[in-house]
């Protein structure tokens, strides 16, 4: 079980001593190419490489994709574990333990033990709900009219829950205290009347539906009614173990029965799930009556590059798609591919599969889904009649503001074409207004964060990208304070950067990006991280790298000489500032 936050200090010591080469090269051979590796990308389909990983840097880079990052990145796309799970297995090759930071949010011994009951406890539910199904006959009717097969309820595990108040509480009481069972959230505890407290479980006459984490541990139920009460369906409320939001019913099963997990459809319902796995379509999950959150996305883009989102055709179904499309447009990525699917009105997977089988509703549907770009731009089409110049504002304007939610990619450079030329107008103009809106309440780094080409090779990046290259570049630069005080473009970036190098000398480029993802300086670092200088020699690089450096001197020099020319001119200067002009000038 999780316990205290890793260090950063380990996370950035374990990237310096594993070697990304030999991570990589494990599990995708690589062939040396020069200073670098490379190899055909496993995060996309290609044929010649373009896939490339830097031993200086302990990173790697698809300059067809765009995929990038650290050791644990890798292990995290590549073995689709999480974040705690790839340094963990990083740690291991090294033969080392993680340490864990004591404090407030450690949990204790007794602590973990009370989460690991939970688990053991929810299993045991599991299997009771189980047993149960086998001897309800009203239960097994309702699902043979579903016409659910014996098989696919044996493998999702479905259950029943037999009416009456205590039947699962009673089963448990052996093993479990009843707060442990309120702390499951299968038993209700209601005190709004202190005369008269009540428990009594939650699940009653009801099929039962499993959910597991991505380890296959039981962290909650969805129960739903043999009949037309409501509410129809009753999940688990939050627990320890259970999240909502970021759950998705039946990934774990998917994993289990797909031989290569390449796509997922992602469907409302359980029994959506159940009936497609039925049909052989065994690579659909459920968000748990929630709209898609980024955190779903993140965790589908981490087990699969494709993912289809399926809709019902009636309105309720488009809105949700708009919905979904919004949540996804900040998780959008070059090499993940996300797409919508609408089936006819009326329908949803699991009646529609029953109508048409396997191979037609992949024929048809899944294989036909609308492209993000697509739906995306036919959906702001049809809301914007840009048959007049007003509308073609109007269109742009409300395209601007989504465009903002979307990270700097392939994808959106397309996006921006495609939208542009449908009102007629050129990219940059297109484009022109929404930098404006941008600059106005954004203060970041002022390095450029559109595509590669756009990045002028000015002193101070090119001094980025030899010290991402050459951390130990750093002893040449004597004083930092002018580089801090320059207002060129990227000296606050050049200026972090030369702080954390001399922070911790043996870092590595990996181990900055590690750090620093998801800050400004992401963007700006990938790009400059790019750059290869023209040779391995250190000592030229070491001459270019002080050229950079003298320049920047001599450049904020100016820019103070300029100033003080300025004061001298309006306001006039103090004694002390003109003996600094008459030094500098002298010096220059
Ligand atoms: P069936 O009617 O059994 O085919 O279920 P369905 O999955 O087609 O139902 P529907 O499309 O109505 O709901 C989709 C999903 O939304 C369900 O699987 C539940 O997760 C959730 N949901 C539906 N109704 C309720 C409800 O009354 N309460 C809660 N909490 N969730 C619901
Ligand atoms: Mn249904």
């Amino acid at each position: 079980m999780a316990s205290g936050m890793i260090p950063r200090d380990f996370i950035d010591d374990l990237l310096t001593r594993v070697d990304i080469i030999d991570v990589i090269n494990a599990r995708v051979p690589l062939k040396k190419k020069g200073r670098e590796y490379t190899a055909c990308c496993p995060f996309h389909n290609e044929k010649t490489p373009s896939f490339t990983v830097s031993p200086n840097k302990q990173f790697y880079h698809c300059f067809g994709c765009g995929v990038h990052g650290s050791a644990i990145s890798f292990l995290m796309e590549y073995e689709h574990l999480e974040f705690v799970e790839s340094i963990e297995t990083l740690a291991d090759s090294l033969g080392i333990s993680v340490p864990r930071e004591k404090g407030g949010n450690t949990p204790s011994k007794e602590q973990q033990k009370r989460v690991k009951d939970l688990f053991t406890l929810m299993e045991e539910a599991n299997d009771f709900y189980q047993v149960q199904l086998k001897a309800s006959k009203p239960a097994i009717d309702y699902l043979q009219g579903r016409e659910l097969s014996g098989e696919i309820s044996k493998q999702f595990n479905i259950g029943f829950a037999p009416e009456g108040w205590t039947n699962l509480s009673q089963a448990m009481a052996k093993n479990y205290s009843q707060q442990q069972l309120i702390d499951s959230g299968l038993l209700i505890h209601n005190d709004e009347d202190p005369k008269n407290i009540k428990t009594y479980d939650r699940y009653r006459n009801r099929i039962m539906f499993p959910i597991r984490n991505r380890k296959g541990q039981v962290i909650g139920f969805g129960g739903r009614v043999l009949g037309d009460d409501v509410p129809k369906y009753i999940n688990s409320p939050e627990t320890t173990l259970f999240h909502k939001g970021s759950e998705l019913y039946g990934l774990y099963e998917a994993r289990k029965f797909t031989k290569k997990l390449e796509r997922i459809v992602v469907v409302e319902g359980y029994l959506d799930v159940i009936a497609l796995a039925q049909f052989g379509v065994s690579y659909a999950v459920a968000t748990l009556g929630t709209a898609t959150t980024s955190s779903h996305i993140k965790q589908l883009f981490r087990a699969v590059p494709e993912v289809i989102f399926c809709f019902d055709g009636d309105r309720a179904g488009r809105e949700a798609a708009w919905r979904a499309l919004n949540n996804a447009l900040p998780e959008i990525q070059d090499g993940k591919e996300i797409r919508f699917l609408f089936l006819p009105d009326g329908e949803d997977p699991d009646t529609q599969i029953r109508k048409v089988g396997k191979e037609a509703f992949e024929k048809s549907f899944v294989d036909d889904a609308l492209s993000l770009t697509d739906y995306f731009v036919d959906s702001l089409h049809q809301q914007n009649n840009i048959s007049s110049s007003e509308g073609k504002a109007r269109f742009h304007d409300d395209a601007i503001q989504y465009l903002k939610n979307i990270p700097d990619t392939f994808i959106k450079d397309q996006l921006v074409t495609r939208l542009s030329s449908l009102i007629g107008v050129s990219t940059p103009a297109f484009l022109k207004g929404a930098d404006q809106k941008k600059s106005t309440h954004h203060t970041e780094t002022n390095l450029p964060r559109i595509g590669n080409r756009e990045v002028r090779h000015t002193p101070i990046r090119y001094a980025i990208s030899l010290l991402l290259s050459n951390p130990e570049l750093v002893k040449f630069v004597e004083n930092i304070e002018p580089i801090a005080l320059s207002h060129l473009p990227g000296s606050d970036l050049l200026t972090t950067l030369i702080e954390a190098i001399q922070e911790n000398p043996n870092t590595n480029a990996a181990v900055l990006m590690q750090r620093w993802q998801g800050t400004q300086y992401e963007t700006p670092l990938i790009q400059l991280m790019q750059w290869q200088p023209e040779t391995d020699d250190i000592e030229i690089l070491a001459n270019e790298f002080k050229d950079c450096i003298n320049y920047i001197h001599k450049r904020t020099s100016e820019q103070k000489v300029e100033s003080l020319i300025h004061k001298e001119r309006t306001e006039g200067l103090s004694e002390q500032e003109q003996q600094e002009l008459v030094f500098l000038l002298q010096q220059s």
